[in-house]
């Protein structure tokens, strides 16, 4: 019998059916109520789940007692709980590598639209409002030259200081959990406390991953370290910040400007503050959104089911325990 896979994401077509060569594939997507009996009854029979658009829980690895890997088709995997997945000896893979140059595109692209205003002069072009000489009060601030700090010097971090540093003439600071030497002579970034950082920088840009240490890492206190001219930029996940203290410090004039990839919810209430904002630029969590970085993270995260159904290694595990686990039972 083939085993039983549950794809929760919009996967590519190729990809789909790559799957469907080799298990019995089972699309829900949307999945609006993870309670719908059809999915229940098809976890319970399932072997893997592709695509997570949930918080994993207990309740729902309970009734998935088959459950061999769960792979996000996300390289932010804050949402698979992976410790709850290692008690219950399910691999967990994301998709690291294959995106991060797009990411970096999109951030850097939100980084110039919120520093020279493009979504609001767009709008008052196209709205007939362009009927004399600009103002002082439609200026912008330049991006070349300034310094940008990067808190999460990881893959993306480093797309981002590449293009900071060799696209626009920056002073590129960081701050991470780890000194990036290769960074360092490759960018010219320089290796920072987040105190400093916040202090120097012109532009803040976060892209560390969310975890429980970076929880709310960016919270008033944080903002108002940060110069009154400082545009923020979020570009990992929403609750790495203290979003209401965001909204204080944009009303206190704390800081002048935003550009926000992500959400403490998503999708974003309308109501929320932040929409109505002028200096506030937002995108609808589209980092890796790119026809050839979705087919090629649909694939990664197929290739890591394929290999963990078929008994192999797969290419990006992220509990490494999971995997020992299971080569010392098929030992004995
Ligand atoms: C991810 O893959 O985690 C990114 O948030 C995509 O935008």
């Amino acid at each position: 019998m083939q085993k039983k896979v549950i794809v929760l994401n919009r996967l590519e077509k190729p990809v789909l059916k790559q799957l469907q060569t080799y298990f019995d594939v089972e699309v829900f997507h949307p999945l609006e109520n993870v309670n719908n009996p059809r999915f229940m009854k098809a976890l319970h029979e399932a072997h893997a789940i592709i695509g997570l658009g949930f918080q994993m829980e207990d309740s729902i690895l309970s009734n998935a007692p088959n459950l061999e890997i769960v792979s996000t088709v996300s390289v932010g995997y804050n949402h698979l709980s992976v410790d709850l997945l290692t008690e219950y000896n399910v691999m967990a893979t994301n998709t690291p590598g294959v995106l991060d140059e797009t990411v970096a595109d999109v951030i850097f692209g939100l980084l110039i639209a919120t520093a020279r205003r493009i979504p609001e002069l767009d709008h008052y072009v196209k709205s007939g409002k362009w009927t004399k000489m600009l103002t002082e009060e439609q200026y912008g601030v330049d991006v070349h030259k300034q310094t940008i700090g990067i808190i999460g010097m990881g893959r993306i971090g480093e797309a981002i200081a590449k293009r900071a540093h060799f696209g626009f003439d920056m002073n590129v600071l960081y701050h991470n959990r780890s000194q990036k030497r290769e960074a360092e002579e490759k960018f010219a970034a320089k290796y920072c406390t987040l105190e400093q950082l916040l202090a120097k920088s012109d532009f803040v840009v976060l892209m560390t991953p969310l975890t429980k240490e970076t929880e709310g890492l960016i919270g008033i206190k944080e903002f108002k370290q940060m110069k009154k001219s400082a545009i923020f930029i979020n570009g990992s996940r929403g609750k790495t910040i203290i979003e209401k203290d965001l909204i204080q410090a944009l009303q206190e004039k704390e800081i002048a400007a935003a550009g926000l990839d992500v959400y403490e919810k998503e999708p974003v209430d309308p109501n929320n503050p932040l929409l109505k904002m002028q200096n506030v630029v937002t995108l609808p969590h589209v980092g890796s959104s790119t026809f050839a970085t979705e087919l090629a993270m649909s694939q990664l995260a197929a290739d890591n089911v394929i290999a963990a159904l078929h008994g192999e290694k797969p290419p990006t595990l992220l509990n490494e325990s999971v995997w020992i686990k299971k080569q010392n039972q098929d030992k004995e």
